[in-house]
């Protein structure tokens, strides 16, 4: 079976504030600590990074941030660069989340240039794919998937998906509670390792490919358990500690 640790990475979005970041944060360096095979890490507002470092650091848990700059440096007013990032010593940088496609216009070679960019700052992007409802009902979902997963392919090579993660997240399931079922989500992770092996069958056997999608402590488990799911990218189970602990418990077992 699969040699892949799992990850468990919080997407915060734009939530949090200081007094109960403080809290949160040390609860999940705490109460993870336990021996066990499973990376964890959280994907915070910007501002709130030095907070994360200054917490986090010296600890088993990883930091990170949800969006980046395509660009090195220049007049790009209210952006953020990939060396801003890892400055303050993030792991990982989410590319690609379908908010950041849908609402700020964010398309397939965008996504791949910031894949790129995040790469050579040495930072691991952890790139999001998925179908929206209609775009499933539409009986398109691998097409979709396909063409967001080239785009970073043709820009970056097959090889460049070995120090990045992947996060399948169908849209219909974001902050909907309504979770896709372990086997629905399966068949689309075995779908994407399968594209993958067909450029480089090692990068695709040991990639991690995360499912994003309503994941709570009360269904983790199973997802977890299906032989293509490496772990979960978790919105809103993310901003509760209890929550969030109990999911990188469950990808420990
Ligand atoms: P929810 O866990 O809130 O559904 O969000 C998933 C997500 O978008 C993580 O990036």
């Amino acid at each position: 079976m699969a040699m892949r640790s799992k990850l468990v990475a919080g997407n915060w979005k734009m939530h949090g504030e200081l007094v109960q970041n403080q809290d949160l944060l040390k609860r999940i360096m705490l109460e993870t600590a336990e021996p066990g095979e499973v990376d964890i890490a959280v994907c915070v507002p910007y501002p709130y990074l030095p907070q994360a470092q200054s917490v986090l650091r010296n600890s088993h848990v990883f930091w990170g941030a949800q969006n980046v700059s395509q660009h090195e440096k220049g007049a790009y007013t209210g952006e953020i660069s990939t060396a801003m990032l890892a400055d303050f010593g993030c792991r990982f940088v989410i590319v690609g989340h379908s908010e950041r496609r849908a609402l700020y216009g964010e398309d397939n070679r965008t996504v791949a240039l910031k894949f790129k960019a995040a790469q050579a700052a040495g930072l691991m992007p952890i790139l999001c794919v998925g179908e929206t409802l209609d775009q499933r009902e539409a009986a398109v979902t691998e097409q979709v998937v396909a063409e967001q997963l080239d785009a970073v392919i043709e820009l970056a090579g097959a090889e460049a998906l070995g120090k990045a993660i992947l996060a399948y997240e169908p849209v219909w399931a974001i902050g909907t509670g309504k979770t896709a079922t372990p086997q629905q989500a399966q068949e689309m992770h075995g779908f994407i390792r399968d594209r993958i092996a067909v450029s480089n069958p090692q990068v695709a056997r040991e990639l991690r490919i995360l499912y994003g999608g309503s994941v709570k402590a009360g269904n983790a488990a199973e997802l977890f358990a299906m032989p293509d799911i490496d772990g979960g990218l978790i919105g809103g189970a993310s901003l509760i500690a209890d929550e969030f602990i109990s999911i990188c418990r469950a990808a420990k077992n």
